[in-house]
This record gives C-alpha cells, structure tokens and sequence, in this order.
C-alpha cells in the first residue's frame, strides 16, 4: 500500500477544502457520498487519506458538525481553549497595539479576529464594524490597490424607510463588501432605542419605537447573511448613553427591559438568526450586561431561541481600559453568563481564565460550551471555506443602491405651497450653509466608514441639472475646506474617540445676502449636526440652532421673502434637533439625515420629482428638548461624574409619554410628507373578537398627481384595569408599492396574541386583558385615518417567562394614572 506523509500544511489546505465541499454536499445522503466523485487535494483523495488512518475525526465532512467540533475541543489544551474565549487584540486601536501585543490581521482596520489553531486547523476569523457599512483602512503599505467601502446611509435614515424589503437589498449590498473584503462577520446592526435625542450614538440606531427597530434590524441581517456571512447585533441591551458608558449603571424595571429595550431584539433573533450577538458596555441594575445570566442564556437562547455566540463589546465589562488591565475579575461570570467571546481580548484575560480553569472556579462544561459555539461560528465562516475573497466588491452596483435607499429614507417635514418639487432648473439657487459644501455622509467612532468619496449637495444639485450661484459657491468652497480640515486636525489631536465638532458658519454681510435674493430664484440652507461613539449631544449649540445658523436662517428668510422668494431647509443631521422655534420661518424642510456618499445626488433625487419623498419619522421631534421625558434623569448622578441612572420615565419614552399624556410635539412619531395625497377606505378586521390572530385590511388610494408610497402604521389601545399602559402603541406596519396616481392597495396588519399584552411582573408573563382593543391606522401616530375595535372575550396568559432584572435599587415610574 502507499505510504503519503501529510504535512501539516497539505493538511490544511485539505481541511478548507473538505468543508467547502461539504457545503455544496450538504443535503447528500451517506449513500451517495459513497458513490460521489472522488475529491482529489493536490493528488490525494479523501478516501486514500481516510483510509490510511491519516485524518482526523474533526476533519471528517461526512460527520455531523456537532462531533467534528467535539472531537476538536477533546483535542485542545487548556491553554488553546483560554486563548479561543478571547479575540485577538485590537490592531486599529493606536496607542494601544503594543500593551494589547496585537499584531496587524488579514485584513487592516478590522476591529478584531478570533484564535488560530493551526495544527488543528481552526484558522482565524475577522470581524469589523460596522451598521452604515464596513469600516477597515482604504490604504494598506506598500500596496497601490486601494480598499474603499460603501457609505450607506445611517442606521436612523434607514429606518426612516419603514421599509424591510429595501433594508434587506441594502443589508446584501453591504454584506457583498464584507465577503469580498475576506471579513467573516460584521459588527452590525445597531439596534439601541432612542431614549434620548442626545445620545451621540443615536444615528447608528433605528428608533424610539422597538417594533420599528426589530422589524428593520432583522431585514439587514436577512440581507448581510445572505452573502455567507454574519453579524452582530448590537449593543444588547439599553446602551443608551455614552458619558460614562462602560460604568454607567442604570436602574430599569423588568416590564421596561422587556416591552421596550429588548422587544428590537427579541424580533431580530427570531426573525433573521444573526450569527452573532454583541453585550453592551453598560450594567443593569447592578450587574453588567456581559455576565447577566439572565439577560444572554435564559432571555436571549432559552426563550428566544438564539443559536449563535455572544461577544463582550471592546473591552466591556469593566470600567475602563486600564481597570481591565489592572483586574479580570468579571471574566468567569461573563463566561457563566453565556457571554461566549471577549473582546478584543487581553494577555490578562487569558491569564485568568486560565487560572480559573486550574482552581475550579470556572468549569470545563462552561468552558466547551462557550468553545463549541465559537467553533461552530468558526464553522460556518468564509474563511473556514477557503472562500477566495476577489478585494473587487461591488462599489459601483452599492453606490446605486445607497443613493436610492438614502432617497427613500429622507423626510419630507415641510412643503408650503408645494414648493418641492423645485423643477426650474434653469434658475438660479443660492446655496447657504457651511454643510451645502461639505456634506456629512455619516457620524464618527465605530460607525464610520471609510468611502473613496462624498456627494455634496452642491454637486449632486448640479449633476441634477440645477444652476448654482457662483458667487456664494467662491466664498463658501475653501472656507468649508479650510474648516473642516481644521476640524479634523483638533479631532486627531484629541485622540481615537474625539467627538467631531460643528463647523462655524460663514458671516455672509445682510447686503450679499439681499443681493441674492435679488439675483436668484430660489435659497437653500443646510444645517448640519455631526456626532459619535465616546460623548453626547448637547442641548446648546447641537439640539438648539447655534446663535450662527440663527442668524443665517433669519437674515436669508428676510431677505427672500422681501422679494417674494421661498427659502428650504435641508437637515444634514444624525438625530433630533429643535425645529419649533424656526420652521415657521421657511418654506420647506427636507430631513436628509446623514444620508451616506451618495446624499447629494439622493437630495437632488428628491428635489426633482425623480423621487417622491416617502420616509417617515421613527421619532418624535420635541418642541424643546425639556420636554423629553428622559430630560429629568438624563446621565444620572452624580452630575459631574454619573454612576447610576434611574429609569423613572419607564415606558413612556418617545409618542408612548407624547401621546399619553397629550404633550404636544413639533413632529410626531410616524410623520412625513409627499408629494401626492391618500386617501385611506375600507378598514376591516378578519373577525370582531381575537381568537389567535387578527389581520386588519385598509384600503391605500393615490389621490394625487405623482406617483408616491405610504407608510400606513396600526396603532392598538388595549384595555388596562390590571396594568398601566400608552394611549396606543404602534404594533404594525406596512408600506404600499409606488402607487400612480389614482392606483390603490389594500394592505394587510397582521396582530398576533403578543402584540396585545403587557409584560406583568408580579406574574412574569405577557398577559393580554379581557375587553375591547381598539384598531387605529394613521399616517402617523396622530393622525389617524380610521379606526375601529375588536374584543379579547378571556384574559389571555400569552407566554410566562423567566424572572429577571431583579432590581438593587427602587425605581419609581412614572405612570398615567
Ligand atoms: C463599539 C462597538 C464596536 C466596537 C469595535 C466599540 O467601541 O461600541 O459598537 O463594534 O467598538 O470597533
């Protein structure tokens, strides 16, 4: 017989290509395995290695996954197992490459990657931010190619959609340049509620409202897995603040964990079986997330369902860097908790996790469990398959898709005299506002990304045909460049998590300004807000209009409507900021948010009529920001250094508080504007009482001149003798095809028994009241178009659940009555 000697690297070459091939041969029977064509790895075949005892049972593809990766982890040493519960290093983390020991991936600017084992064949894996797009270095040393990615819109503009099927395009566009930039899974989508319009992180983030969050969320990572790869849903759960955030201990009730900052992510696992799940920074009721028991295996795997592994977010678990450095004293109850991977991971970490292992504290079944689901991600990742990655993915075909979903997510707020669409294109406009000139594709920190270009609204309004003001363009080009290169200098100076701020606005004198009004037809004034990961907003100079755009916004409206000409409003912004105080003074308001590199020629989209505005608020804009109900507790206290932060507003947060208790915002929940009217008919339910399900059909008619979509939202009011509940809470949505005008839809709201209960602590379930429920559909969540009712005959105990978030402090929420 002969006699082959396999090196260790034919081995693994072999490996990757056996697991390829079982991708493809996945639905194969034993059987036919048998009579297969044999695979032939640089002359040998499976069979002639098998056959001389050379391979092992974990590189058999023939047997199921689960003994593969059994057989793996009875061949690892103690010290290959603590080094595999931790990533490698954070190479992209300047500074701190050398304490870390990390050395520079596969792939540069990747946020991390898993532990190689080479003599058994477990290659690494890498992962990288982030949720508007994969972030990793453009530029590599001496190497010509360059390595750009896509900026898409912000996770906000995306959710402004309100539509699933358009998010799960994009989820796949990005996914493309995951896979073919040789990243395995993407830390992304970001899923944290909007508690607080000055969360500096709120652009990564989808809404106030969970089921808006959930639904969108769960379309990107249908889109992003279907390309072989995964994600990581983030920050799980209530990362609602950045001051503080790896020590910030908040105080939430079970009922406001589950009902509002768990429902997104209840939804999302459910519906899209994300390969990974990310724990947040911050702790709840005392513990931190990254070892709540509770929170990452009864919750998240036991009543969810969650197949896949959870990591620590970078560093989390510990107050600081250095107090990671100093002490590892979390890392057992984080593994306990289920809290598999820990992130970037540390030399220290292993130290202790290996110590652990030797005095007991830390169990060999926790520890393979934790194995086995990292081995099992290991598994199923492109590298694993040898996937030969091209560095070529689609930019051009992404560049299509991001302008057209940053379209579609831009918010009409408002349009006098139907203003826009502004279709004179052989007049002149005169563009004010720093941001016209240097528009803001996205925010910082981990939600960056680094594009090959940007599309200013000035130059997407000129690739659409329209005439600029030349005058206004000489003045205002190198002062937009000059500032922000000064910006980015103090930025870079102030180190990794610096927070980008505003450029100045440019003194244009009262008579330039007259002059234009004279000269011109038409005044456009972007505003625009940039914030990130590491710090908050504030409500001066970020939430309010600063003294500079004030001013600018008087002067232009003054001085155009003296001449009988209209002035629009672009918001070139990450999140909420004060509106009621102006927008009576303008013409019209379009909300761009940070629409992604191709945000010119989207807003261009838009004001052409090539696109029918069609996004929709998925939060509420406050007349002031005191108004918020988080405003009382925002940050916690102490106030010069937070520590703990009570939840008093509980539920009530965003139109559940407006709504309830009648505040009167500037925009709603749920608002937007089009160009075209609908009319809303034949509300009907499948039947008059609930019995397991109820489908409400309504009836959408495009009554104007363009063609337009609707978003149409069902909001429920369900009874409350035994628990406090919102006036109405949004539990459905749809959105119509573009209908032309006079076209209609009739759309389906689907209601499932969880959708009409309350989370009761006092008996750990989702209980639903006996009584009547009333059905609203609006067009947003105060205007409603109609509304009818149905009846719950018994009370019903929809799911009973495990008991969790005990509280160690009191926490006295706010209720209605
Ligand atoms: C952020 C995460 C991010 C990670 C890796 C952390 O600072 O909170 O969202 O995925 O860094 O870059």
């Amino acid at each position: 017989m002969k006699k082959y000697h396999v090196n260790q690297a034919l081995k693994l070459s072999l490996m990757g290509a056996l697991v390829f091939s079982s991708v493809s041969w996945e639905n194969a029977t034993a059987k036919s395995l048998e009579k297969s064509p044999k695979i032939t790895i640089n002359g040998f075949t499976f069979e002639d290695l098998n056959r001389n005892g050379k391979l092992d049972k974990y590189e058999d593809y023939r047997l199921p996954m689960g003994d593969r990766i059994d057989d793996l982890i009875s061949k690892m040493t103690d010290e290959e197992k603590a080094a595999m519960l931790m990533g490698t290093g954070m190479p992209g983390f300047d500074g701190l490459t050398p304490v870390i020991g990390a050395i520079e991936g596969r792939v540069p600017g990747a946020a991390g990657g898993t532990y190689k084992i080479e003599r058994l064949g477990i290659p690494e894996i890498i992962v990288a931010d982030g949720p508007a797009g994969l972030r990793i270095k453009p530029i590599r040393e001496n190497n010509k190619n360059t390595y750009y990615c896509t900026a898409f819109p912000v996770g906000t503009a995306l959710a402004s959609t309100w539509n699933p099927e358009l998010i799960q395009s994009v989820g796949k566009a990005m996914g493309n340049e995951v896979k073919e930039y040789g990243v395995d899974v993407l830390l992304a989508p970001a899923l944290n509620i909007h508690r607080n319009p000055l969360n500096g992180r709120n652009f990564e983030y989808y809404s106030e409202d969970p089921l808006v969050s959930g639904k969108i969320a769960a379309a990107m990572v249908n889109g992003i897995q279907s390309n072989g790869v995964g994600t990581s849903v983030k920050h799980f759960a209530a990362n609602n603040q950045e001051t503080n955030r790896l020590s910030i201990n908040e105080h939430i009730t079970e009922r406001t964990m589950r009902e509002l900052y768990l429902k997104g992510f209840e939804i999302t696992v459910k519906e899209s079986n994300p390969w990974t799940v990310m724990s947040s920074y911050n702790l709840i009721n005392g513990t931190y997330t990254s070892a709540r028991k509770d929170l990452l295996t009864n919750i998240l795997r036991e009543e969810w369902g969650f197949k896949g592994i959870v990591m620590t977010d970078w560093f989390g678990g510990y107050a600081g860097f250095s107090s990671l450095q100093a002490g590892t004293s979390n890392v057992v109850a984080q593994l306990e908790a289920g809290n598999d991977l820990l992130m970037p991971g540390l030399p220290a970490q292993k130290t202790a996790i290996l110590e652990n292992m030797k005095n007991g504290k830390l169990s060999k079944a926790v520890v393979n469990t934790n194995i086995k689901r990292i081995l099992e991600l290991v598994f199923k990742s492109p590298t694993m398959a040898k996937y030969k990655y091209t560095d070529k993915p689609n930019l051009k075909g992404n560049a299509e898709v991001t302008r057209n979903a940053a379209a579609e997510g831009m918010i009409l707020l408002k349009n006098n005299g139907d203003l826009l669409p502004y279709q004179a294109k052989e007049k002149l406009i005169s563009a004010f506002g720093v941001t016209s000139y240097d528009f803001i594709a996205g925010g910082t920190g981990s939600g960056d990304v680094n594009e090959a270009y940007t599309v200013s609204l000035i130059e997407g309004l000129e690739k659409g045909g329209y005439k600029l003001d030349t005058e206004l363009k000489t003045l205002y080009t190198p002062f937009a460049a000059k500032e922000k290169a000064a910006e980015l200098e103090s930025r870079k100076k102030r180190g990794i998590l610096a927070l980008p701020e505003r450029l100045p606005e440019l003194d244009l004198s009262k008579d330039l300004i007259a002059k234009k009004a004279s000269t011109t037809e038409l005044a456009v004034i972007t505003i625009g807000r940039n914030s990130g990961e590491g710090g908050d907003r504030t409500v001066n100079n970020d939430f309010n209009l600063a003294a500079d755009e004030v001013s600018l916004i008087n002067n232009v409206t003054e001085a155009f409507h003296a001449k009988g000409k209209k002035v629009v409003v672009i918001l070139n912004i990450g999140g909420v900021i004060e509106t009621a105080s102006w927008k009576n003074k303008v013409d019209a308001i379009l909300l761009s948010w940070q629409p992604g590199q191709e945000g010119g020629n989207s807003v261009a989209d838009l004001f052409s009529g090539k696109v029918t505005p069609s996004g929709k608020l998925t939060m509420t804009f406050p007349v002031k920001y005191e108004d918020t109900p988080s405003a009382k507790n925002w940050l916690g206290t102490p106030a010069s250094n937070p520590e703990n932060v009570t939840y008093e507003e509980g539920i009530y947060v965003g139109y559940r508080y407006f709504n309830t208790f009648k505040v009167k915002p500037s925009f709603e929940f749920g608002y937007g504007l089009s160009y075209t009217n609908f009319e809303y008919a034949d509300l009907k339910l499948s039947s008059k009482t609930f019995d397991g399900k109820l489908t409400a059909s309504v009836t959408v008619k495009n009554t104007g001149k363009v063609a337009g979509k609707e978003i149409v939202q069902l909001y429920l009011s369900a009874p409350h003798q035994n628990i406090d509940k919102p006036v109405s809470e949004l539990k459905a949505f749809a959105k119509t095809k573009l209908l032309k005008p006079g076209q209609s839809e009739t759309l389906q709201l689907t209601l499932l028994p969880k959708d009409l209960a309350s989370f009761m602590e006092s008996r750990s379930a989702w209980v639903a009241e006996a009584g009547n429920y009333k059905v609203a559909i609006g067009a947003s969540s105060l205007d409603i178009k109609q509304s009818t009712a149905f009846s719950l005959t018994k009370e019903l105990e929809v799911e009973k659940v495990h008991k969790s978030f005990a509280l160690t402090a009191p926490v006295n929420e706010l209720k209605s009555k």
